[in-house]
């Protein structure tokens, strides 16, 4: 129930600065899983982004949008920076992103001087695999699971410095911490000099074990470089739970920050031993800040992260995820009553995230991807086979905050009807 100073709230046209009022004055939810169900609360949620409603967005997580109060911010600062470029950009908005790398670094646990504000989760992740000084036959051990681009990073290694990548299997999806251990423990040789996990699976929303997978890295003197870009301000966790020393994410997923906005998170001593993606002085050495020195570039962007953090906070982490989980189990647990259609994600708490993917046997899943899009413009990603094996292919579903029941209902009513008719109709 929506307390009476928010009657009337979520519709109101003058938009944003409202929203945020109704959250703030939203009375604390005594627990997540009750706020989850508060359709009162999500709908004026819900009016605080721009989405497209004559079409329905079920890939939120290839990238999400920003709330409105968001965009605003990073076009004030894009208009104040054309102002006087040299000036504005340099010497008042640069120096304004310390304030954002301060607050990233209390909401997840971690110290300011171990934050490095990036353009995407590729720039974080790619600075740590290209970062470390490594010998031809050396081995990289990854999974077979953890994103193209990344991969594509030890790729080029491979053939630039004769390193070796090691791709393990997991049995997804995989509710035991000890099996995930087990398959890295076993695959570790004497040549591993790195380890790259998922902390979240983006094939299938699966939430692997990456703080005891860091504990086994660590154990045996190599480094764990943890790609965080699905799990970051939609998982309720701070970086300082995971005992990790590389961390790093895409603020444009789950943060709802700018397009184009990222984070490196390195452990303190660890920084020196590693390189930047782009030059930086040998006095920068220590500096989490020498993985900054990328030359010119919009600094609305970074700033406007503040703006996605009090969003986030407004939000609250743990409320957030029971949302997103509590959207998930509308459409999962709805499609699972037919007995063709198969989830490739648990949905036993802990393991999963709000992004689940599914399969329905007998059915060409590409072509039911297209026709929910052509037909219904229900917008999905269809993850096709891995080298051949079926395993994870399906529909990847993922819905966001301001994603409604009634959105997902319709989601549901299209699939049944493609499953009923073998998509004819
Ligand atoms: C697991 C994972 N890692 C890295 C990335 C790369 O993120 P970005 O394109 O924002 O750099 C993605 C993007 O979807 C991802 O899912």
């Amino acid at each position: 129930m929506a307390p009476p100073a928010l009657a009337g709230l979520a519709l109101d046209p003058r938009g944003v600065a409202h929203v945020l009022e109704a959250l703030a004055a939203y009375p604390a939810h005594a627990n997540p899983n009750e706020a989850a169900r508060d359709e009162d609360f999500w709908l004026t949620v819900s009016q605080a982004f721009t989405p497209d409603r004559s079409m329905l967005n079920l890939n939120n997580g290839g990238v999400c949008p920003s709330p409105r109060v968001v965009q605003e911010a990073v076009k004030r600062y894009l208009d104040h920076a054309n102002t006087a470029p040299a000036y504005v950009l340099w010497q008042l908005q640069d120096p304004q992103k310390e304030t954002v790398r301060s607050e990233l670094a209390r909401g997840w646990g971690v110290d300011t001087e171990e934050i490095a504000i990036t353009r995407n989760a590729s720039e974080s992740l790619e600075t740590c695999l290209f970062g470390f000084d490594l010998e031809p036959g050396d081995e990289i051990l990854t999974t077979r699971y953890d994103y193209p681009r990344m991969l594509t990073t030890i790729e080029q290694r491979e053939r630039r410095d004769g390193v070796k990548m090691v791709k393990l299997d997991l049995p997804l999806p995989v509710t035991s911490a000890a099996t995930v251990v087990e398959r890295f423990e076993r695959a570790i040789t004497p040549r591993t000099k790195l380890i790259l996990i998922s902390h979240v699976i983006f094939l299938t929303g699966q939430v692997l074990p990456v703080a005891e997978v860091v504990a086994l890295g660590r154990r045996r003197g190599i480094p764990v470089i943890v790609d965080g870009a699905h799990a970051f301000a939609h998982l309720d966790f701070r970086i300082s739970d995971l005992d990790c020393d590389y961390y790093g994410v895409s603020l444009h997923k789950w943060l709802f920050a700018p397009h184009g906005s990222g984070l490196l998170y390195v452990r303190r001593d660890k920084i020196a031993g590693l390189w930047p993606l782009m030059a930086a002085g040998a006095q920068q050495s220590a500096d989490i800040r020498k993985f900054e020195e990328i030359g010119t570039h919009p600094a609305a962007n970074f700033l406007a992260i503040a703006d996605a953090l009090a969003f986030h906070r407004g939000l609250g982490g743990a409320r957030k995820l029971a949302r997103m989980l509590y959207l998930r189990d509308r459409w999962a647990k709805r499609l699972l009553q037919n007995p063709r259609v198969r989830l490739r994600t648990s949905l036993e708490p802990g393991w999963a995230s709000g992004v689940a993917n599914f399969s329905v046997d007998g059915l060409d899943m590409a072509k039911l991807q297209a026709w929910l899009w052509t037909k219904h413009r229900i917008f999905t990603v269809y993850i096709g086979k891995l080298d051949g094996d079926d395993s994870v292919e399906g529909l990847r579903i993922s819905p966001c905050v301001y994603t409604l029941p009634a959105d997902l209902d319709r989601f549901c009513d299209a699939v049944e009807v493609g499953i009923r008719t073998n998509m004819a109709t």
